[in-house]
């Protein structure tokens, strides 16, 4: 089994999300959340861009000693300088260099020609390596790069000395086989690719993150970048607990594995949408309130016999404690027998029909039916001469 690094961005591209600002103190309390949660990397945020997160990654990169900690820079030596500063205690300073690749970001918004962008990217990764042991050189915008050039830039940032070449989605534009395709490519094309290690890093615009990383791994990625419950710019990036676990449930077919400590997936999960402010949606794949939940009567009654029978991930896999009967109007009686005996009552056969048949109509007048409704049926039902 191949092991897939995770390099988490949730404190650098998942603060990036609108309206998240995370202080230095809930920046810490994360990261060594994502510590016990044993990603690989992780990137603390962008020491350039503000004083306060300069601090924020000082204080991780000096504490968290378990896990390689990085910051993003951009092409620029003065920004290299800061993040020196910022990095140089961490255990295994690592520096995150990018500049963008892609036709449209070179003419609009760098205003360079491609042979320019070439001799930035190289003097900078050289500079780069004169502090850090391990620079890590991204191609933003790289999907939409044509792919000669991609793979000229790369084989020169390679022998200007970076040691990882991340590919991004930046717009989250690829799909499964182009992006596969792509690493394919660069593999095939670039003749020092094996001096480093390739990742992935995709973003979430067509709803294709976590297939793009899984097709990334698929054809020689060896990294997956994401965030935990997929925050980030825009509709954010690859949500790396459903990447893990799709790995994990899926590994007759996938092989390969990440180091994540799967059982703390909910805390975490639960700790970023605290900190962050961004709501978990119910529905969201793995760690959404209702991943584990079943209200048809008919998959009720399937989970009660063997809860494989409608549950391909345990709850207690991703450190939930069990699943959820959601007792609605599409509940049977086999749910709702269980239900009450786990609330503590047994009632006779009559009595049971008499609060099912209570419990039904209750159902056409609320969505979801709550403990305290059943007490009120269960009392009524009892105390019914
Ligand atoms: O999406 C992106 O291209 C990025 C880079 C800065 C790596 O986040
Ligand atoms: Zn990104």
């Amino acid at each position: 089994m191949v092991q897939i690094k995770i390099f988490d961005t949730t404190l650098r591209d998942g603060e990036q999300s609108p309206g998240v600002n995370l202080n230095q103190l809930e920046k810490l309390e994360i990261a060594k959340q994502l510590e016990r949660f044993g990603v690989d990397i992780m990137e603390a945020g962008f020491p350039a861009s503000s004083q306060g997160d300069f601090e924020a990654v000082k204080k991780i990169a000096d504490t968290i000693k378990d896990v390689s900690v990085t910051g993003l820079a951009r092409a620029k030596k003065s920004d290299i300088d800061i993040s020196w500063e910022a990095l140089k205690g961490a255990a295994e300073p690592r520096l995150h260099l990018f500049i963008a690749t892609s036709p449209i970001h070179m003419e609009y918004k760098l205003k360079k020609t491609p042979e320019e962008v070439i001799d930035i990217a190289v003097e900078m990764v050289s500079y780069a390596r004169q502090k850090f042991p391990q620079v890590e050189w991204s191609a933003e915008d790289a999907s939409r790069t044509d792919l000669p050039f991609l793979a000229k830039i790369i084989e020169k940032v390679i022998d200007a000395g970076a040691t990882v070449v991340n590919l991004p989605d930046t717009v989250g534009y690829t799909t499964p086989k182009e992006y596969g395709e792509m690493f394919r490519y660069i593999r095939e094309n670039v003749p020092n690719i094996d001096k480093v290690s390739l990742s992935a890093h995709c973003h979430d615009d067509l709803g294709m993150a976590v297939a793009n990383s899984l097709a990334a791994i698929e054809n020689g990625a060896t990294q997956v970048e994401g965030t935990i419950n997929g925050i980030g710019e825009r509709a954010g990036n690859a949500a790396l607990e459903e990447f893990a676990v799709a790995l994990n449930i899926r590994n007759d077919f996938y092989p390969y594995h990440t180091n994540l400590v799967l059982k703390e997936t909910k805390r975490t999960s639960d700790l970023v949408s605290k900190f962050t402010g961004m709501v978990v949606p119910a529905n969201k794949a793995v760690v959404g309130r209702n991943a584990f939940a079943h209200e048809s009567g008919i998959h009720q009654d399937g989970v009660l016999k063997n809860a494989s029978t409608y549950e391909i991930i345990t709850p207690e896999l991703v450190g939930i404690h069990s699943n959820n009967l959601v007792l609605g109007k599409h509940s049977g009686r086999h749910a709702f027998k269980d239900k009450i005996k786990q609330l503590g009552y047994e009632l006779s056969e009559e009595k049971l029909s008499e609060a099912f048949k209570a419990f039904k109509l209750l159902t056409d007048r609320k969505k979801e039916v709550t403990d305290d409704d059943l007490f009120a049926i269960l009392t009524d039902v009892q105390t019914d001469v």
